[in-house]
């Protein structure tokens, strides 16, 4: 198996650690934090109305970073891309420009999934507290895959928005959206279909014309760049319609004493001085990838360290409950788990003191962990820089804690 930690400075200087709570957050590789420094050390100013050298040379690298971007999501152009600070601020904005565009309306409906993360769910409570929108949830099936003939009940004319996840952030499970769109396009007033793919773009390609969502929202912090970048995709022909729910400097035509004009695209959505050195570390998190083959390498090293880790579970399965799908096609490299008779918090405390970082609670997910595993769960999450020896290391803890 490929070493990868070497490209990570966090485990040379943390020679113990044990990182598997990259589902809250990815570690940062050597490459990206280099070039983070270097671009503020040598070519950082702000950019859009700078008409000198140095904020030229900031502006084409964050027109880089979009095309990369835009590239990297198969987006027909970069006018798609939005930068936001994250994916819950991508889907607040997107929920209430929907708002404040009246397509969405008192009635209206917006379905998300009961597994969603809350930043996909409480935009929308908001609006059903603020403009009577309503807001149903689609169930899964035993297997934590979408319950399809809930959806089909659900999915009535009164439906606007469906705003999906692409993988859950509990469960692991890859939900089968080309399989949603396929429901959708047949209907007559084809709802808006949203995804949230934060668990999804650092684990697979995510193909938004394959797909063929309106919006998607990521966060990048989750992909090896650093926090506060995330992305608010939008079809060019849907952004054009749509008017941000709030503006300011970059995002206006003109603006006299009684009046203004939002901007062309993609300014629209970015109002304010742009997040420069993040859009430098997402297009230096992205040519590491490609450095080191591309989603084929990700994907191969995660199955490779999925597969270690059930092998090593199965004589675990009579004593702790793994909540996931039992289909391994349809599924990334998480494991929630539950020791029945354990305080999930006390797991991760004991855990922690053998540094070995997992997440417990209830993930951000409230309505689908009050309704399934009832509990909370600990959540042990895998990424590239994961190795045998770090499952092992977990084993070898988790046997002395059952001992106990
Ligand atoms: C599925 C999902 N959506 C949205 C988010 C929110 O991401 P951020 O905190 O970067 O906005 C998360 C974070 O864990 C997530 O797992």
């Amino acid at each position: 198996m490929q070493n990868f930690k070497k490209y990570f400075p966090i485990f040379a200087n943390n020679p113990w650690l044990v990182f598997f709570d990259s589902w809250a957050s990815a570690q940062k590789p050597g490459y990206v934090i280099d070039w983070v420094k270097q671009y503020l050390e040598n070519d950082y100013a702000n950019i859009h109305r700078g008409s000198y050298d140095l904020s030229e040379r900031s502006e084409l690298l964050y027109e880089d970073s979009k095309k990369k971007v835009a590239d990297f999501i198969n987006a027909n152009s970069r006018v798609e891309i939005s930068y936001t600070y994250n994916a819950t601020y991508a889907m607040n904005l997107l929920a209430t420009s929907l708002a404040r565009s009246k397509q969405l309306v008192k009635w209206d409906k917006v379905l998300v999934l009961i597994s969603e993360h809350h930043a996909n769910v409480v935009p929308w409570l908001i609006l059903k507290e603020e403009i009577w929108i309503e807001l149903d949830f689609v169930m899964l099936d035993d297997n934590y895959e979408i319950d399809f003939e809930d959806f089909k009940k659900k999915l009535d004319d009164k439906v606007k928005i469906v705003s999906f996840a692409y993988v859950s952030n509990v469960t692991g499970t890859i939900f089968d959206l080309p399989k949603v769109n396929e429901i959708l396009k047949k209907m007559k007033n084809r709802p808006l279909f949203v995804i949230d793919a934060s668990q999804a773009i650092q684990h697979f390609k995510v193909d938004v014309q394959a797909l063929d969502c309106d919006y998607l929202v990521f966060t990048w912090h989750k992909i090896m760049a650093e926090w506060w970048i995330g992305v608010l995709y939008g079809k060019k022909e849907l952004l054009k319609e749509l008017r941000p729910s709030f503006s300011g400097w970059w995002s206006i035509n003109w603006v006299k004493k009684d009046s203004f004009q939002d901007a062309w695209l993609p300014s629209k959505f970015e109002m304010w001085t742009p997040n420069l050195n993040w859009a430098v570390s997402l297009l230096k998190a992205l040519e590491f990838i490609e450095s080191i083959g591309g989603y084929e390498t990700l994907t191969n090293h995660e199955n490779e360290l999925v597969a270690y880790f059930l092998e090593k579970f199965k004589k675990y399965e009579d004593k702790i409950e793994l909540i996931w799908p039992k289909d391994e096609k349809n599924r990334v490299g998480v494991f929630s788990i539950k020791i029945k008779w354990m305080n999930q918090w006390d797991v991760s405390d004991f855990m922690s003191e053998h540094n070995i970082c997992v997440r417990a609670w209830h993930h951000c997910a409230e309505p689908f962990m009050t309704e399934y595993p009832k509990t909370a769960t600990c959540r042990v999450s895998l990424y590239i820089y994961n190795d045998k020896e770090d499952i092992d290391k977990f084993f070898i803890a988790l046997d002395e804690l059952l001992n106990r």
